[in-house]
């Protein structure tokens, strides 16, 4: 008997692989605005004498529980902890603030002469819920200050933050500033903060009242609006009223240090940070109001601007103590990246190009496309910033791109130029074409370039990709006479 057929497999379509929610991929229309913001980052370092450091991805769950704080959101509710194959808690950092206290340690940058100054820049996780600007993978860059207590560093990360944002990236910011106290300045203030809520405990939101209890400086700013959380938050007793002498000496010299340098700034006593590391200096860098969003806040389709505040930091003089270091000071903070850029596009900021060609190197004929690729090379080593598209054909085609990348020049190579050992070189503003010997090419190209540059004709700026108004290319020139 012939053995029973097995009856078909039902194929199972599977569901095809996407994006995670939360996280979102770069893509090349939105990369001259993340290149500029990088590029920027690393110009701010270098001026301020900052040296990068790159922590890994994944730490000891425990850094972060023990730093960020048992109680904070982003240690109950948000962390990406695993037990990975050896059976240890890891977790993707949420932030690198710790991470850096970790490496100071362990890396003995103690015995360097002080302050040292480090920064970053690199995805964090965060498993929070995604909202407009709020992601659950999301790109910081940071700056921390490790080894000195003055309030000058304070006053001068301000300024970076500030100088970034508002000087370079030309976007309208508000600075928040606080002082949330010493250690002897904050259980005094709690005392007197907990006696204010308890009374008043009815009045609360459901994750207020368990604050009360864990974690009462997060009462002071609570989002919720259902309940009276906010009216009772902006009538309770003040940080900056409960200070020590110490405390209130260093915000006073950091106030008279930002006054110093012009930066206008808000006092918001509700500034508190949602990280416990925070001792003294706390400040937020908020994208301005809209005029049109009075003072109640913005209109009801825009985050209120607490909540998509650019950049954050402050002081924390107890972290690289508490997680095993020697007694510390340190000051530093981050800037969110996508918020940033987002901005940029709501304010139609010009972003300069990622790259810019000064020439297109245009071929003809499969000699012509046989030299160009020798050509290429030889121009792009010797310094020329050169574009081709050596797989096109027709010539028309490559002198709309060259139109589009807004070169200079094109230079075009044919089966007579060949022939003759030359090359033609074709003005792209008023189409006049010269021809050249080959063999001078490079030196003569380099020379108009620099030319071109000293004359301070500036390289154009393109608009973000999301806002781009679709461009009509330049009709293309005529087709040239190339032939022989
Ligand atoms: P943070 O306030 O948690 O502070 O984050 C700093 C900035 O990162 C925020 O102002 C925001 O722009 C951005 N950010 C935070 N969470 C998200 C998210 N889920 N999606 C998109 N962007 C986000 C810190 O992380 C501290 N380590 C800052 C610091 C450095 N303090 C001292 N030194």
């Amino acid at each position: 008997m012939p053995p029973a057929k097995k009856p078909a497999k039902a194929k199972v379509k599977l569901p095809q692989p996407q994006l995670l929610r939360g996280f979102k991929d770069i893509l090349p229309g939105d990369q001259p605005a993340w290149t500029w913001i990088r590029r920027l980052v690393d110009d701010l370092a270098v001026s301020y004498g900052f040296q990068r450091l790159d922590t890994p991805l994944v730490e000891m769950e425990s850094l972060f529980v023990r730093s960020i704080g048992e109680t904070s959101d982003i240690v109950e509710k948000e962390m990406f902890s695993f037990t990975d194959r050896g059976g240890d808690r890891v977790a993707l950092r949420p932030e690198t603030t710790a991470s850096f206290a970790r490496a100071y340690t362990e890396h003995g940058f103690i015995n360097q002469p002080q302050p040292v100054k480090l920064y970053y820049f690199g995805p964090q996780f965060r498993y929070d819920r995604p909202q407009a600007g709020r992601f659950r993978q999301f790109y910081q860059f940071g700056y921390e200050i490790f080894g000195d207590p003055d309030p000058i560093n304070d006053a001068q990360l301000i300024m970076m933050a500030y100088s970034l944002l508002n000087v370079e990236l030309k976007l309208p910011v508000s600075v928040q500033v606080n002082s949330i106290g010493d250690k002897e300045s904050r259980s005094r203030y709690l005392k007197v903060l907990t006696g204010y809520y308890r009374t008043r405990k009815n009045a609360l939101c459901e994750t207020c009242k368990e604050r009360l209890t864990k974690n009462p400086l997060r009462l002071l700013d609570c989002k919720e609006k259902a309940k009276d959380c906010q009216e009772l938050a902006s009538q309770a007793p003040q940080t900056v009223d409960h200070l020590s002498d110490a405390s209130r000496q260093h915000f006073v010299r950091l106030l008279e240090y930002l006054d110093e340098l012009q930066i206008g700034y808000e006092l918001n006593p509700r500034l508190v940070r949602g990280l416990d590391y925070y001792s003294n200096t706390v400040f937020e860098i908020w994208p301005a109001r809209s005029p049109s969003a009075g003072e109640a806040g913005g209109p009801a389709d825009e985050p209120e601007a607490s909540q998509s505040a650019l950049v954050g930091g402050g002081r924390y003089d107890g972290l690289v103590e508490m997680i095993g270091g020697r007694p510390t000071p340190a000051v530093g903070f981050a800037g969110g990246v996508e918020r940033i850029v987002a901005q940029l596009y709501k304010h139609q900021v010009a972003i300069p190009p990622v790259a810019h060609y000064d020439v297109f190197l245009c071929q003809l004929g499969e000699q012509g496309r046989k030299k160009s690729l020798r050509l290429f090379e030889d121009m792009r080593r010797a310094g020329i910033r050169v574009a081709e598209n050596l797989s096109k054909d027709s010539i028309k085609a490559q002198l709309e791109v060259a139109n589009r990348l807004k070169c200079k020049y094109s230079i075009i190579l044919g089966q007579k130029e060949i022939m003759d050992e030359t090359i033609l070189i074709r003005d792209m503003e008023n189409g006049i074409q010269e021809v050249m010997d080959y063999n001078k090419a490079i030196v003569e190209v380099k020379k108009r370039i620099e030319r071109m540059h000293t004359n301070h004709i500036v390289p154009p700026v393109v608009t973000p990709a999301s806002t781009a108004p679709t461009e009509t290319p330049a009709p293309p020139p005529d087709e040239p006479a190339v032939k022989s």
